[in-house]
């Protein structure tokens, strides 16, 4: 007998199969049709994220309406920083000005995100413990949002450095 003895085998090469036969059909049915067309991703992601709402106009748009606040930004330090960093995404507002109005923004919770004292900051970033810097007061009553640095009349006045 040829196959005495090897019916283990053969049931091992049934198992197998049949594994391969379920991976097959599993894979077949969960991987999305898409998948593959242009790379290793769903090729109907591209299509999905295109219908998607434009969220940040972009700091050009801005410009087009608020040439006057773009002046006074870019003699600042705050000259890199793009307007929507801070105001938010206002394509919706860019679109149709008078109907979508931008919120108002609270300094104290804004200007924080970025320069609130953090030890994994660069040193050279400029960076305040609000706590002692400002005891609650919002960032622009001193500071001027789109041009930040106090001018050296206003030091003297009032205000503490940190
Ligand atoms: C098509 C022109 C246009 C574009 C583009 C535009 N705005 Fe405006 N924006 C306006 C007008 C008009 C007002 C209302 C001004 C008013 O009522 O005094 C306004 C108001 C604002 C206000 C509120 C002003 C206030 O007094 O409270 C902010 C903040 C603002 N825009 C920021 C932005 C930012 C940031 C962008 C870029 C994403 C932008 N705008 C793009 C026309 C524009
Ligand atoms: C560092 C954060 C920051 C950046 C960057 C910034 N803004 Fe502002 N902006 C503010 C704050 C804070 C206010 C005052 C509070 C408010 O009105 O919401 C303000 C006020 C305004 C106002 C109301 C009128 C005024 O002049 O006070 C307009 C319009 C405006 N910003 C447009 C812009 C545009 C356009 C840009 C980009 C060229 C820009 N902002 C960049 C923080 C910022
Ligand atoms: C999106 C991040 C961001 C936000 C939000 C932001 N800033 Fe700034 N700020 C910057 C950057 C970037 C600089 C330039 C740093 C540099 O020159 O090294 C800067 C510079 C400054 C400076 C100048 C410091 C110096 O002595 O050189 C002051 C003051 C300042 N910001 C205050 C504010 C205030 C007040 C607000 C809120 C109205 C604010 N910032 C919101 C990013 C931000
Ligand atoms: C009572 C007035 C006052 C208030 C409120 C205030 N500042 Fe200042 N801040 C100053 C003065 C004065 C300086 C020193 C002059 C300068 O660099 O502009 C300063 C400097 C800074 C600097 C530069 C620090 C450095 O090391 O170069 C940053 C950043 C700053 N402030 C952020 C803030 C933030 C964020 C808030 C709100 C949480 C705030 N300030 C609120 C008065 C104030």
């Amino acid at each position: 007998m040829k196959f005495k003895d090897a019916e283990h085998l053969l049931r091992m090469a049934f198992l197998f199969v049949a594994g391969l036969i379920v991976f097959v059909l599993l894979r077949n049915a969960l991987v999305p049709r898409s998948f593959g067309q242009y790379g290793h991703y769903r090729g109907d992601a591209l299509g999905e994220i295109k219908a998607r709402p434009v969220a940040y106009a972009g700091h050009g748009t801005c410009e087009t309406c608020h040439s006057d606040v773009l002046e006074v930004k870019d003699k600042g330090k705050h000259t890199h920083v793009a307007c929507e960093s801070c105001h938010g995404p206002l394509a919706k507002h860019a679109d149709d000005p008078t109907a979508v109005q931008p919120e108002k923004l609270d300094t104290r919770v804004l200007c924080v995100r970025c320069h609130e004292a953090n030890s994994a900051k660069p040193k050279s970033f400029p960076q305040v413990v609000s706590a002692d810097h400002s005891a609650g007061l919002a960032c622009n009553e001193c500071h001027k949002p789109h041009t930040p640095v106090i001018e050296a009349e206003a030091k003297a006045t009032g205000g503490k450095k940190k």
